[in-house]
């Protein structure tokens, strides 16, 4: 067709991969249209922990404060009871999110942002708001038809859902943020591996004042051990908040195998009040709706000037929260990056590290969840459950669990132990994290990084290894606290130095003329930009006061030098990850 419009990135979808890709593009001037099938944006909560490195993303947009006045905090979050239903019998809890006490200090220690649970129906406006009031042109009812793509750009075709019409949109480059039926994929015959369809869940969004049943435990989910709940899907009963507390999901899985389940809404309201475990709870059913489990991602992510990000490359079970986190940071990786190519300010070249970046981060996310979501059966199998208890079954078992004799005994040690392995899906904070690139933007020291001395996959690792996220610390200005996160990103480089930093300052310029890309240097110590009243930074950086760490807009280490001896190579550094 003939383009009816232009613009520098189409973003095809607007939900959390898309909305936030768009609210980047349009903070970095870049303009973009993004075109949503829908007449609007989520009208489910689905995705709604957001950790913290998702949070950072929203921080560098100044969406923080409006990201965190919409969610609920963290510490409402961590009771996950273990329990027949809300109101019955309860197993034991386990303190998630980083709420036990040993924890809460990584999690402070790790970012500046809390980890918050955030719905996905109030996460997307603000993201969407912010793309359109930042210059982004969002066209909801309006569908990516085809595309194709030549040397200098993608030719679209998209369809006016309300009209009908059809039209052509020019771009530089695609983003195909278009979830897990991706059309983007499937054209781009983007290699997926994996399986789809690992059991099916029902969702059931509702509203009841429970209240009376959580205020004195507040969680964000909580875990039924019930007949019917099903050993598909997720495997087990969930009443997850969705707002305090009088908003709910009930979670209840089925077999796929028998086909999609019809709910009436009294079927609805049957479900939500077993889960509750008392049916005189007034109950107002807002949706149902069918979700399946999948295990896949992605082994390639981009073809030409075409990438896709969030589930259209990684699409795994909800253990560990990792969807619409995972989607936001892939816009975070690529974002910068067009921007400094369509600027002329980096070689195209700099694009294809979207791949070597993000791929691995896929695989990881997907195998992690899905690990997490084995996890679930060892609740049952501890209690000698069958796949599909009935109801005598399980009351038997439940009154197993209370006997007092020696096979009592050893069915609560084997249920404890089930239930705390089951802490990882709620724990792994070095998976949200520790995600540590390998590419040509990132400059290989050479010497191999010292392993991590924690499980990584558990905890966070702060280590300025190029390749890894510049940890946080807290400085001061002018007596106030500042966050070494806050000195940088805004989709700008920046050079970090210590009081002898001098020369830095010079070879910063230098690069800068030369290759027409700005860079931000930052002093940190006494007597300079920011003071290191802690000594955090100090212990952290990896550097001597005359050394530097280069900082990309992804907040990502890109380069170090020891000392001031490296000031010389900066420009080649810069140049070499640009791709110049
Ligand atoms: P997402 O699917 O959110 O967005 C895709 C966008 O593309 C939509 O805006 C759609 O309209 C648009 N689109 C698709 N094709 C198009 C076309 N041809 N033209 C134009 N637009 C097109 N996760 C979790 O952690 N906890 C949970 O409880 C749940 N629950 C849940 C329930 C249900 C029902 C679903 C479907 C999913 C979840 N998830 C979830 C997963 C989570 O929602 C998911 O990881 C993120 O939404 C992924 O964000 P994306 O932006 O990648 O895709």
């Amino acid at each position: 067709p003939s383009a009816a419009a232009e613009t520098e990135v189409l973003i095809v979808g607007a939900g959390p991969a898309g909305a936030s890709a768009a609210a980047l593009l349009a903070s970095y001037g870049v303009s973009c249209i993004v075109v949503n099938k829908y007449p609007g944006v989520s009208n489910t909560p689905r995705a709604h922990i957001t950790n913290q490195r998702a949070m950072e993303v929203l921080r560098d947009l100044g969406l923080e404060d409006k990201a965190a006045a919409a969610a609920t905090p963290q510490r409402l979050m961590g009771e996950h009871v273990y329990a027949t239903s809300l109101a019955g019998r309860e197993f034991g809890r386990l303190r998630t999110w980083y709420t036990h006490p040993h924890f809460q200090a990584e999690h402070d220690l790790a970012s500046p942002c809390s980890l918050c649970d955030l719905p996905q129906d109030l996460l997307e406006p603000i993201l969407i708001n912010a793309a359109a009031s930042r210059g982004a042109s969002v066209r909801f009812n309006t569908e990516l038809v085809d595309f194709v793509q030549d040397a200098d750009g993608v030719t679209a075709l998209v369809a006016d859902k309300v009209t009908g019409a059809e039209y052509g949109i020019r771009s530089k480059y695609l983003i195909g943020a278009d979830g897990g039926n991706s059309l983007v994929m499937e054209k781009l015959g983007l290699p997926l591996v994996g399986e789809m369809g690992g059991g099916g869940s029902v969702n059931i969004v509702f509203e009841a004042d429970l209240t009376r049943l959580v205020e004195h435990r507040p969680g964000d989910m909580y875990w039924f051990l019930q007949s019917g709940a099903g050993h598909d899907g997720l495997g087990i009963g969930v009443l997850r908040m969705v707002r305090p507390w009088d908003r709910w999901i009930g979670v209840w899985g089925y077999d796929e195998a028998e086909g999609r389940p019809e709910l009436t809404e009294d079927d609805a309201v049957a479900i939500a009040h077993r889960l509750i475990g008392d049916d005189t709870v007034p109950v107002k059913i807002e949706s149902v709706s069918i979700w399946s489990i999948n295990h896949v991602y992605a082994t390639d992510n981009m073809k030409g000037r075409v990438f896709c990000a969030g589930d259209a490359v990684h699409r795994h079970p909800p253990m560990n929260g990792l969807g619409s986190n995972t989607s936001i940071q892939d816009g975070y990786n690529l974002c910068w990056k067009l921007a400094l190519v369509l600027r002329g300010q980096a070689g195209p070249e700099l694009l294809e590290t979207y791949r070597a970046e993000r791929v691995p981060v896929a695989e990881q996310i997907v195998k992690r969840a899905g690990t997490s979501n084995a996890l679930i059966p060892g609740l049952f199998q501890a209690l000698d459950l069958p796949a599909a208890p009935d109801e005598h079954t399980m009351a038997r078992a439940v009154a197993g669990l209370e006997e007092a004799t020696p096979e009592g005994t050893g069915r609560r040690r084997a249920f404890e132990k089930a239930m705390h392995a089951t802490l990882i899906g709620f724990n792994a904070h070095g998976v949200e994290t520790n995600q540590r690139y390998r590419s040509s933007a990132i400059l290989d020291e050479g010497a191999a990084e010292p392993p991590a001395p924690r499980d990584e996959e558990v905890y966070h690792h702060a280590s300025t290894h190029p390749g890894r996220h510049l940890p946080h610390v807290w400085l001061t200005r002018d007596q106030r606290r500042v966050a070494l996160f806050d000195l940088c990103g805004k989709g700008g480089f920046t050079l970090l130095t210590g009081p002898r930093g001098a020369a830095w300052q010079e070879a910063a310029a230098k690069a800068a003329a030369v290759l027409g890309v700005p860079v931000r240097v930052r002093t940190i110590g006494l007597g300079c930009d920011y003071e290191d009243s802690y000594g955090d930074y100090g212990a952290v950086c990896g550097v001597e006061e005359d050394g530097a760490l280069l900082v990309r807009p992804d907040h990502m280490i890109a380069w170090r030098a020891a000392t001031s001896a490296g000031a010389a190579g900066l420009g080649s550094a810069l140049s070499g990850l640009l791709s110049r």
